[in-house]
């Protein structure tokens, strides 16, 4: 299967198809040259959150790479404990001061804290409008979360951004997704790194001479799905990236497919407190 590094987005925005994640990537050197190394290694998106606590890194990362800010897609998200009306639009302003940016390309809302989202949503809405955020969209949601927002929504959401990997495929919330033309970005693609020793992967990879990790991350490609895999290792930053030289078969991706055992590493969205 071909396809472009890049998926135009409802709203005509471009994203790269495979970008870094900082989740859990320590504010100060850490972060600043994860992001560093990645711009380096010819990674154009980025995708962090203000409650990842390295905004500013990620910011210092960017203008470290040398490379120009329009040729990158920056994502951040708005914290839980910021969601509102009011509050959105000062959350945003604090996260665009911590990277040093006057926009980014994709503002999402982190999780949808019940009866809080729709406000933020609202915000959302304005901000995108004013050209602030490129494009918005959510992550965390359910088919019922995006339901409810769309019965007062003028903007669809863009991007869904949801825990996917081999464990975990979320096929009827993806074909979902697809039918409203929101895409589908996932985090903890590589099951936070839990699932490379699967021997099912590991097979796949030797006949290709490509890791467990690259398999996965080809997977996620070939699946229609963004993905962000996180490193702060140089050579898996780069080996993460590289792989556009190799193709997984049908039936690859259906053995990878049957990995799937439903089961969350993180919590599920119409369960959790924070
Ligand atoms: P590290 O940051 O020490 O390299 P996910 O993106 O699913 O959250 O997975 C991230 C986890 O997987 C991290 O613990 C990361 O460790 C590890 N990881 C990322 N890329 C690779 C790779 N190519 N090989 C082995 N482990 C990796």
């Amino acid at each position: 299967m071909s396809f472009e590094k890049t998926k135009e987005l409802a709203n005509g925005s471009i994203i790269p198809r495979l970008g870094l994640g900082v989740w859990q990537v320590k504010d100060g050197s850490e972060a600043v040259d994860s992001v560093k190394w990645a711009l380096q290694a010819g990674y154009r998106l980025i995708d962090t959150a203000a409650a990842y606590k390295n905004e500013a890194s990620v910011g210092e990362g960017i203008r470290a790479s040398g490379i120009p800010r329009e040729e990158i897609f920056i994502t951040t998200k708005l914290w839980n404990a910021d969601q509102g009306y009011d509050s959105t639009f000062k959350a945003f302003n604090e996260s665009l001061d911590k990277l040093g940016l006057d926009y980014v390309d994709l503002y999402l809302i982190h999780w949808p804290v019940e009866g809080k989202y729709k406000e933020s949503w609202r915000a959302m809405e304005e901000i995108y409008q004013s050209g602030r955020a490129k494009a918005i969209g959510v992550s965390n949601f359910h088919e019922h979360h995006i339901e409810d927002i769309l019965k007062e929504a003028s903007v669809v959401p863009m991007v869904d951004q949801i825990e996917i990997h081999p464990t975990l495929t979320q096929e009827p919330l993806r074909k979902f997704l697809a039918e409203h033309k929101i895409a589908v970005e996932a985090w903890s693609p590589l099951g936070q790194g839990k699932i490379l020793e699967n021997p099912t992967l590991v097979e796949i990879g030797e006949k290709y001479n490509k890791t467990a990790a690259q398999v996965i991350i080809r997977w996620h490609l070939q699946s229609d799905i963004i993905v962000i895999p996180k490193s702060v290792h140089e050579d898996r930053i780069k080996q993460n990236f590289d792989v556009f030289d190799f193709e997984l078969t049908d039936e690859d991706i259906n053995r990878i497919d049957a990995l799937n055992t439903n089961e969350r590493l993180g919590p599920d969205p119409d369960n959790f407190d924070f």
